[in-house]
């Protein structure tokens, strides 16, 4: 009893994949975004019932693929991800009770081989500070769990893939990182004491049954998760699409990379800090590592998006008493260069009167307010969209001057 206590007080504390489970059991897998933006992206679906084909560029987890399939249409997704294609891959595939039956089976084998020790664990991921992340009881836990999940299962079956998703559950629960800021910190010694105390085992068994429980709910409609560049969907996919509907990345410095790293070397997605700048890099919006000292040398193309708007915001972050000011000013640019060029590319894969929805928040830079709704609005008129409008959602945390907007505009 004091163990479930224990355990059930670490998760409220806690895992931001944990803290916003939805009630359809897929959505609370692994979560890039709050509960709130699955409703709002559930709300826009129920509100399109004659869409027949949704598309979305940026998929993260698949919270659109993934609600457009629930509710019978068909959800068309890319990602620059690899992880994330895999993950939203996983998601929205169809299981049979065979499956899940076949995956208990293989997380008892899991379990019995672990407490047996009776298998070579897997090396540690070359992750930073990892004692930062796992304790020695912990890490040595998810060594054998990872050894003993690729003993069990074979190479891409579907045990092997849902006995990973819980995995990746549990290596967030057993770790000492709390996400209960925007930004992940690490606990401090009293929980770190209660994390001591946990079994570790039961953690898992309890994250694959969570797993499978969202598996046996089977979305009537169809979707595909496919890696791809959203600056060019039409490499990708093939349209046309009636709807549109994602969430871009933010102009907020926020590196998906970053916060996906503990899934990613786990899981062999990333084997080294360069790997992860240059993913970084690739992805819009990303600033970590290499990424960063790149945007110093970074120089706009003769293409890029022309705004007064945007020239005057640059200026500003150009200049504030900020030694940093001109390569945030350059990262501000290059963001706004990059979704340039995806809605520019875009148009090929819309049926005409499709509409869109970009759900995006707005940023702020030494106090220089960047009103990114405002300039995609712009880019779309631009590009001969009507209908333009930029509605305000919420308010962000504590900044009062920081909205979410839902940008819509039919082609
Ligand atoms: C705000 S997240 C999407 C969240 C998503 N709605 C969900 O449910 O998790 C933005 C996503 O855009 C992806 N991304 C960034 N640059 C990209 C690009 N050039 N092409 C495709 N996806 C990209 C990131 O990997 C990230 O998953």
């Amino acid at each position: 009893m004091a163990a479930t206590l224990e355990r059930e007080q670490l998760r409220q504390r806690s895992d931001y994949t944990h803290k916003f489970n939805a009630k359809t059991g897929r959505h609370g897998w692994l979560r890039l975004t709050p509960a709130y933006s699955v409703k709002i992206v559930e709300e826009l679906i129920v509100g399109h019932a004659q869409a027949k084909r949704i598309f979305d560029p940026f998929c993260g987890t698949g919270t659109t693929a993934l609600s457009a399939a629930y509710h019978g249409h068909e959800g068309v997704t890319t990602d620059i991800n690899p992880f994330l294609v895999w993950l939203a891959q996983a998601k929205t595939a169809h299981y049979t009770p065979k499956q899940i039956v076949a995956t208990r089976k293989a997380c008892n084998s899991v379990l019995d081989l672990v407490r047996r020790r009776s298998i070579e664990p897997v090396l540690a991921p070359p992750i930073h500070n990892i004692d930062r992340w796992w304790n020695p009881q912990s890490l040595d836990f998810l060594r054998f769990l990872r050894a003993a999940i690729l003993e069990v299962t074979k190479e891409r079956s579907v045990e092997r893939t849902l006995l990973l998703i819980a995995f990746c559950r549990s290596l967030i629960e057993l770790s000492n990182a709390a996400f209960n800021h925007q930004s992940m910190s690490f606990k401090d010694d009293r929980e770190l004491g209660i994390a001591s105390k946990i079994d570790r085992a039961c953690v898992f068994a309890e994250d694959v049954k969570f797993v499978l429980s969202g598996a046996s709910e089977n979305p009537v409609g169809e979707s595909q998760v496919i890696f791809g560049d959203s600056r060019n969907p039409a490499k990708a996919v093939e349209g046309p699409f009636d709807l549109v509907i994602t969430s871009p990345p933010y102009a907020n410095r926020m590196s998906y990379i970053r916060e996906l790293r503990p899934y990613m070397y786990w899981l062999g997605f990333l084997i080294n800090g360069r790997d992860a700048g240059e993913l970084d890099w690739a992805a819009i919006g990303g600033t970590w590592g290499i990424a960063t000292s790149r945007l110093a040398d970074w120089k706009r193309s003769s293409g890029h998006f022309k705004s007064i708007h945007l020239a005057g915001a640059l200026d500003e972050i150009a200049h504030a008493d900020n030694k940093n000011g001109v390569v945030l000013a350059n990262y501000v640019a290059k963001y706004f260069d990059d979704m340039w060029a995806h809605f520019q590319c875009l148009t090929p894969v819309l049926a005409r009167g499709a509409e869109l929805h970009y759900i995006v928040g707005n940023s702020t830079f030494y106090g220089s307010l960047v009103s990114t709704e405002r300039l995609y609005a712009e880019m779309l008129k631009g590009l001969g969209f009507s209908k333009v409008e930029c509605r305000a959602i919420r308010k962000r945390n504590s900044k009062k001057e920081l909205v979410e907007f839902d940008v819509v505009a039919r082609w």
